[in-house]
């Protein structure tokens, strides 16, 4: 039975925005609202949410996140929410960032007072002001010290799920420990973008979780963890402090801080659940089960993930310099092109690329003789561009033990999942069925169905905990939105032989990078 006097808030600090939303107890969405941190908090001047260095660093200020908390709360009060029926809430967060507390933080999160702003009280609460996130790829050098302090990448992959990557927490902290050290001294705790969004709602500094660790390259992910070797390899013993124990996903971490009780009128036992990942958070928005691309995880488990830097942000660039910055033309000009573009193919990396590995900044075009050209005709270069980024996807997909066959259906996420060309052109190249779920909001809808389940298993009996696909059954399955050309495997799969070629050359182009 579902009761009206009931509702769940979940939130998700992604890179460019931070996101709420209110459901009811049947998980159907009530409210909604958004902070843009370039346009709604100019003063910070990122773009995209984030600050650029030389040397490949990209960070972006906590202080803006507590700052569009401010803004969210009120604009979810402006839409009509009545905070006193939230009886649990909880979060997502881009993963790898870590937010770094100074000391007397856990002191300054549970004395808020209620009179004043949130990022009135936070100004002096971070002893790194700029926070690194994952777009950095300035960590090369620690990635080896971690990898040589645990005996190799494979050994280090054996361990924590992962060899090492730049953006992944344990290089960023080893960089702070060396070039920073007065810094790494003052503080107290390091948390993850979501652990530390969750200590702003717990009154206290929240652990962090087993999924989003996991992308850290510091935890044990079969003994859950940290590893010892690990840390040793990334800065000294106090790392082990100042990371706090991490715990499951799933757990209940305490009642409100009375600042919202106070402030916003939330009721006092309200429940804060742990929050987690992005990507954790989506695959349980989109409640994702075997079959799909990707592979169903319960709270307890973990899942492979590709992870690419070059995508949305790219195609807008493209976009803006060919289709008059216009998404009906940009799809105008793609539709007016054919599957295959007469053997045309392109790569666009505006960032390093995680994976490839190697690829420096660049557009190459190649003929369909694989010569390479400086410029296509607009229309082929719009096609160029979505082949290229899909076909990485598949082989890069394919290459990690991925298995794409006539069995394989794609769940489409993201802000691109309502634009029908581009999934039409994904469908093709992965000759699989698309489906989109209602709201293209996976990680933030994750986050308020894991607010409920959160709740309901924290109340439940030990022999009667309800699953994480019980309590999210009454929500609609995914529509098929796009289905394959007959001729795609014919079309593309000559092409997936092509890009596997291209990418060595280029690789091997930019070995210096
Ligand atoms: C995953 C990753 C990104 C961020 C984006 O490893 O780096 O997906 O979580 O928010």
């Amino acid at each position: 039975m579902s009761s009206p006097e009931i509702t769940y808030l979940g939130f998700d600090w992604s890179t460019q925005t931070l996101k709420a939303v209110i459901v009811n107890d049947d998980l159907q969405i009530l409210q909604e609202a958004e902070v843009q941190y370039d346009s709604d908090l100019p003063e910070f001047r990122t773009h995209g949410g984030i600050l650029r260095g030389e040397q490949g660093e990209v960070v972006a200020p906590p202080f803006m996140w507590v700052k569009a908390l401010d803004l969210i709360l009120d604009r979810l009060t402006l839409e009509g929410a009545d905070f006193s029926k939230v009886v649990a809430l909880s979060g997502a967060a881009q993963q790898h960032g870590s937010v770094w507390w100074a000391k007397g933080c856990s002191e300054l999160v549970s004395s808020l007072d209620s009179k004043n702003f949130l990022h009135e009280q936070f100004a002096l609460a971070f002893s790194l002001l700029d926070s690194p996130i994952w777009m950095d790829s300035s960590t090369k050098k620690w990635c080896n010290q971690i990898e040589n302090g645990v005996g190799g990448p494979e050994a280090l992959a054996q361990i924590t799920g992962s060899r090492a990557y730049e953006r992944f927490t344990g290089a960023q902290i080893a960089k702070v420990f060396e070039t920073k050290p007065h810094l790494y001294e003052s503080t107290e705790r390091i948390s993850l973008v979501s652990s530390f969004a969750c200590s702003l709602f717990a009154g206290k500094i929240a652990p962090i979780d087993f999924a989003d660790g996991s992308g850290m390259n510091l935890l044990d992910i079969a003994k859950k963890t940290w590893d010892t070797k690990c840390l040793e390899a990334c800065s000294d013993h106090t790392l082990l402090e100042k990371l706090g124990n991490p715990i499951e996903s799933h757990k209940c971490i305490g009642n409100i801080s009375p600042y919202y009780v106070e402030r916003f009128a939330f009721d006092e036992k309200c429940q804060v659940i742990e929050f987690t990942g992005d990507n954790p958070s989506t695959i349980a928005g989109m409640r994702l089960s075997q079959g799909w691309i990707a592979v169903s995880l319960d709270p307890n488990m973990y899942s492979a993930l590709l992870c690419f830097s070059n995508g949305s942000l790219v195609r807008k660039g493209v976009r803006d310099r060919l289709a008059d910055k216009s998404w009906e033309l940009f799809n105008t000009m793609l539709d007016s092109t054919p599957r295959g573009n007469f053997g045309n193919m392109g790569l666009f990396f505006d960032s390093p690329e995680i994976i490839p590995r190697g690829v420096g900044f660049g557009k190459w075009l190649w003929n369909r003789s694989g010569v390479l050209v400086n410029k296509l005709a607009p229309e082929n270069e719009i096609r160029a561009l979505l082949e290229g980024q899909f076909i990485a996807r598949r082989v890069h997909a394919e290459d990690m033990g991925f298995v794409i066959d006539e069995n394989t259906k794609i769940l489409a996420t993201g802000g691109a999942s309502a634009n029908k060309s581009i999934l039409q052109v994904m469908s093709d190249v992965f000759n699989a069925p698309v489906y989109v779920q209602d709201s293209a909001n996976s990680a933030l809808l994750g986050a308020a169905y894991r607010a409920k389940h959160g709740l309901m298993y924290h109340n439940a009996s030990d022999d009667e905990k309800p699953t994480f696909e019980t309590i999210t059954s009454g929500v609609p399955s995914p529509t098929l939105v796009c289905t394959p050309y007959s001729d795609a495997e014919q079309v593309y799969k000559p092409m997936l032989e092509r890009y596997k070629e291209y990418v060595q050359s280029i690789v091997k182009e930019n070995m210096t990078y």
